[in-house]
């Protein structure tokens, strides 16, 4: 089979070192990928939002079956496309993945479902907002509609804050269209898993739930980023915690998208926050997460090939979905400065026993050598028995992995840990 990856970071280094597993896999093609996916697949400098040239791209090259792993495209339509030119894919259709592509569509569904979620109000005018925001609870939460870069939800701590974070998506316009429209909804406490799942529009497998680490620095300090380390399993997701999340999130989701005549195929990815009052979503995403996908698809032992053609074809339940019983976790390795400002151009020396750890997300070729060309550069996980031993064997891999300006949390994993502990005392 020759398979069509789109997207180009850890997340698809991930999935494309899992598809090669399968022995009918003849070909992997990467679009764009990057300079260490290179090892694994023959990249191909596409844009992961060309949709055409990726429909072409397909054709052209008698592509058995795509993977589209990365939200723009998929909220862009790109699996209608592939579809209608005969090529089948692993993700949701446009109907399906404005679960992730509008907030207030997502919203609105967990309302009329009664999936539990923030309470919230909707605003297309920015005055209305603001008058809202007089009397509305504090600290609260403010999200822009559409796709933001990840950057469009901004949890405001004072009422300065939420007046200016509704000038800047409405008024200013920082997310161009897809500040159009708000949300300003209650700010929840509570820890953050992530639960991907397999669904073929019937049939839900949540696999391994997994805890991402979005600040820059230790101790959950310092700017937001696209995430700088996971560990897998969850421990904040108890038995009991996931009995309420089934019940309450995961199958009614599934259920009311299929009955809403948008049947959801691929990963859905639940974010969810263990309130006080039980799990609640935070937001849900169209695809796998990055960095999750690092320490999950890790930890599957079943084919994920066979699972994503079952997505597709839609016979997950006959499928087996297995995880292994061990733990998990990943350290990203970034340039220092990250999220900010940072230089790269950096070479990056990785031991060949350690190739098949490591996940690359900013790095380019230069001949032979791998230089970093991003802020997040790479992911390094460790599988071990326990999280224990997993979070020291990846940190013992990280320092064999060496460029210039090398940045990386010294504490992925350390609350997670804590928690386990304060649990079996
Ligand atoms: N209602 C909320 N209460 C508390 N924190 C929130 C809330 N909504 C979002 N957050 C925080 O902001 C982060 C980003 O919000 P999210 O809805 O996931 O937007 P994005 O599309 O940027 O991923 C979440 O991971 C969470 O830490
Ligand atoms: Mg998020």
């Amino acid at each position: 089979m020759k398979i069509m990856v789109v997207g180009g970071g850890g997340r698809e280094h991930a999935i494309i070192k899992k598809l090669a597993e399968n022995s009918s896999v003849e070909k992997i093609y990467c679009l764009p990928g990057n300079g260490g996916i290179a090892a694994d697949a023959e990249c191909v400098p596409i844009s992961s939002t060309d949709i055409p040239a990726i429909v072409s791209f397909a054709k052209d090259n008698a592509v058995d079956y795509a993977v589209v792993a990365q939200d723009d495209p998929l909220v862009m339509g790109c699996v209608d496309e592939l579809n209608a030119v005969g090529v089948p894919c692993f993700g949701p259709d446009k109907k399906a993945a404005i679960i992730e592509g509008s907030k207030v569509f997502s919203k609105d569904f967990m309302r009329r479902n009664n999936i539990p979620t923030a309470e919230y109000e909707v605003f297309t005018d920015a005055e209305k907002a603001l008058e809202y925001l007089e009397t509305a609870k504090i600290p609260t939460v403010v999200k822009a509609d559409g796709p933001a870069l990840g950057k469009g939800a901004l949890v405001c701590m004072t009422k300065d804050e939420a007046k200016n974070a509704v000038h800047e998506i409405m008024q200013d316009k920082k997310f161009g269209a897809s500040g159009d429209r708000i949300v300003i909804e209650e700010f929840m406490t509570g820890p953050e898993v992530s639960v991907l799942s397999f669904t073929d529009g019937e049939t839900v497998i949540p696999m391994v739930p997994s805890t991402d680490h979005k600040r820059a620095h230790d101790n959950d300090e310092g700017l937001n980023t696209g995430g700088m380390g996971t560990v897998a399993p969850s421990p904040y997701y108890t038995p009991e915690v996931h009995k309420q999340a089934m019940e309450r999130i995961i199958l009614p989701t599934v259920k009311a998208m299929k009955a809403e005549g948008r049947p959801f195929k691929g990963c859905l990815y639940f974010g969810l926050m263990i309130t006080p009052e039980g799990p609640k979503v935070v937001e849900y995403n169209c695809r796998f997460g990055d960095p999750e996908t690092q320490v999950v698809l890790p930890l599957l032992k079943s084919d994920l090939l066979n699972i994503m053609l079952a997505t597709t074809n839609g016979n997950l339940k006959d499928v087996p979905v297995e995880f292994s019983d061990g733990a998990a976790c990943c350290v990203i390795m970034a340039s220092s400065g990250y999220p900010e400002k940072y230089e790269k151009g950096f070479e990056i020396t990785i031991p060949d026993g350690l190739k098949s750890s490591v996940y690359v997300a900013g790095a380019k070729l230069d001949g032979n050598r791998l230089l970093t060309s991003g802020g997040r550069v790479l992911g390094v996980t460790a599988c071990g028995k326990d999280l224990e031993e997993a979070v020291a064997e990846a940190y013992k891999k990280c320092e064999k992995i060496s460029f210039e300006n090398a940045y990386y949390r010294r504490d992925i994993g350390k609350k997670a840990l804590e928690f386990l502990h304060r649990q079996r005392r």
